[in-house]
């Protein structure tokens, strides 16, 4: 017998194959899920940026803000308040921010914040006799030098804006760590 009479009995011996063909019904869920889920994405991923897009925006550095004329600047540390407008996320406001502005032996002017590094307390200037010519955190007593380093309770010295001086005027802008102490 040949090999072709070979295959053709083969082929007598198999069932016939099944071509699977897509129903109507089927097509249509298919197309039309499709295009719906297709339609929600394009609705969906402009809502969740429109959400989350500020979050992600970079926070800005912060404006220089004008506070206080230099003549009012002595060796001794006084309070100065001033207005900040913060912008977190969709959160706007102005928030009144405080800072001790003194002047060092060597007429260099510089300015604190008053918020305690233990705890997030604010700290007086000369607020204890116990502690002259320091600041001193009422709630547990940590205390600072004119510098604002940390003498005790306290683990870092306090905070220090970055500070200019432009037309008369002493201008604060960011707070970051105190550059005078270590
Ligand atoms: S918060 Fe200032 S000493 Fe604790």
């Amino acid at each position: 017998m040949s090999e072709h009479n070979n295959q053709d009995a083969q082929h007598q011996g198999e069932k016939p194959v099944k071509r699977r063909e897509m129903s109507r019904r089927q097509f249509l869920s298919y197309t039309l899920g499709g295009a719906t889920a297709f339609m929600g994405a394009g609705m969906l991923v402009p809502m969740v940026r429109f959400a989350v897009d500020p979050v992600l925006q970079p926070k800005s550095k912060a404006d220089w803000v004008k506070v206080v004329e230099t003549g009012q600047i002595t060796n001794e540390p006084k309070s100065f308040k001033f207005k900040v407008h913060q912008v977190d996320g969709w959160f706007e406001n102005d928030a009144e921010l405080e800072a001790w502005i003194s002047k060092d032996k060597d007429g260099n002017l510089f300015a604190l914040n008053p918020t305690c590094k233990h705890l997030g307390c604010t700290v007086n200037w000369n607020a204890n006799p116990e502690y002259k010519d320091q600041y001193f955190c009422p709630c547990h007593g940590a205390h600072y030098t004119v510098d604002g380093k940390n003498l005790a309770v306290a683990p870092a010295p306090l905070d220090q804006y970055d500070l200019k001086v432009e037309n008369g005027f002493v201008y604060v802008g960011q707070l970051g760590p105190n550059k005078r102490v270590k």
